[in-house]
């Protein structure tokens, strides 16, 4: 199929890009400058240019393409609503665009923010509803166009996707403890995040791309849990530095945006989509990646 793919000069749409076109799928990214078209284009993928605000470009992209992957998002840490704004308003974007069609349309969600106590599951619907909630309740939004004839598909990455050029929490807590001079942790440490090595992120993308009926909540998570405290020892081993716990307050204060979700506990399970499309991660576990240095610089 021909699949338009936004954020496919990013760190998990370089995978996807790479994946699709290994499958034989035909696939033009969407670049919003130079730098980013070359990135998509050493992949080999078509460019699109664009930006995210640019709503008649995005909507150009997914008209023109048998289904479309929604990976792009602005990730402005210092402010969040801004980023929720845009990752709505493009999404309702491209919905709108495939609503009659039955083309598929997998977008970028996320496990965080359920606060059950319990691993979240594929069952659970986001909390996140509104412009104001969380990646601006996306994922809400584009589930009511199953029903328009969208085979609309949300994959909520887990909180780490991992892999050397990782830029993600992992790395921020990284780049913050060479500044502290310590690897903080938030009380005991025992709260856990879910990962995922990028590749069997990006496989799993494309599984659903593929087959998922209209309305599935894929869960790309590899590993259910891991340690706060163990990801901070660990990172505390490769920069030389000691692992130390301060309060998840402290924690919230020092490191901006991602500093509070270190002290928060958001495990998922992906029991449900590992059945329904025989995928088993099989890449690096966070840790792995951790200790194969991809967090030094
Ligand atoms: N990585 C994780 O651990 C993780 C975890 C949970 C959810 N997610 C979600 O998964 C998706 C992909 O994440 P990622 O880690 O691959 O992100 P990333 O590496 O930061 O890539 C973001 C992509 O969006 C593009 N982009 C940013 N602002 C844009 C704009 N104004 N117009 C057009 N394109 C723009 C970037 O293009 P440029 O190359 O031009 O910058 C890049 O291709 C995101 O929605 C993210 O929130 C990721």
């Amino acid at each position: 199929m021909h699949v338009f793919v936004t954020g496919a000069s990013g760190f998990i749409g370089t995978a996807v890009v790479s994946e699709l076109i290994a499958a034989g799928h035909a696939v033009t990214g969407l670049a919003r400058s130079e730098d980013s078209a070359s990135i998509v284009k050493r992949l080999g993928a078509s460019v699109h240019l664009g930006d995210l605000d640019d709503l008649g470009a995005i909507r150009a992209g997914a008209a023109a393409a048998d289904g479309v992957v929604h990976l792009a998002n602005k990730h402005d840490w210092a402010n969040p609503s801004e980023s929720n704004r845009a990752e709505r308003a493009s999404v309702e974007a491209i919905a709108e665009t495939l609503a009659g069609s039955r083309r598929p349309l997998v977008f970028a969600s996320g496990v965080a923010g359920f606060s059950l106590g319990r691993p979240v599951t594929e069952n659970d619907t986001s909390p996140a509803i509104g412009p104001d909630s969380a990646r601006g309740g996306a994922e809400n939004l584009a589930m009511d166009y199953a029903s328009r004839d969208v085979r609309v598909v949300s994959a909520r990455f887990a909180a780490s996707v991992h892999d050397k050029d990782d830029h993600g929490f992992i790395a921020v807590l990284a780049d913050a403890a060479r500044k502290m001079g310590r690897v903080p942790y938030a009380g005991d440490g025992a709260n856990q995040w879910p990962a995922v090595h990028r590749s069997d992120a990006a496989r799993l993308v494309r599984l659903g791309l593929e087959d998922a009926p209209a309305g599935t909540i894929l869960h790309v998570v590899g590993e259910e849990g891991v340690p706060l405290r163990e990801i901070a020892e660990a990172l505390a081993v490769r920069l030389g530095l000691p692992a130390t716990s301060m309060s998840a307050d402290d924690l919230a204060a020092k490191i901006p945006f991602v500093g509070r979700f270190l002290g928060v506990d958001a495990t998922a399970s992906s029991q449900l989509t590992r059945q329904r499309f025989d995928w088993t991660p099989s890449g690096p576990t966070l840790l792995d990646d951790i200790a194969a240095g991809h967090y030094d610089r």
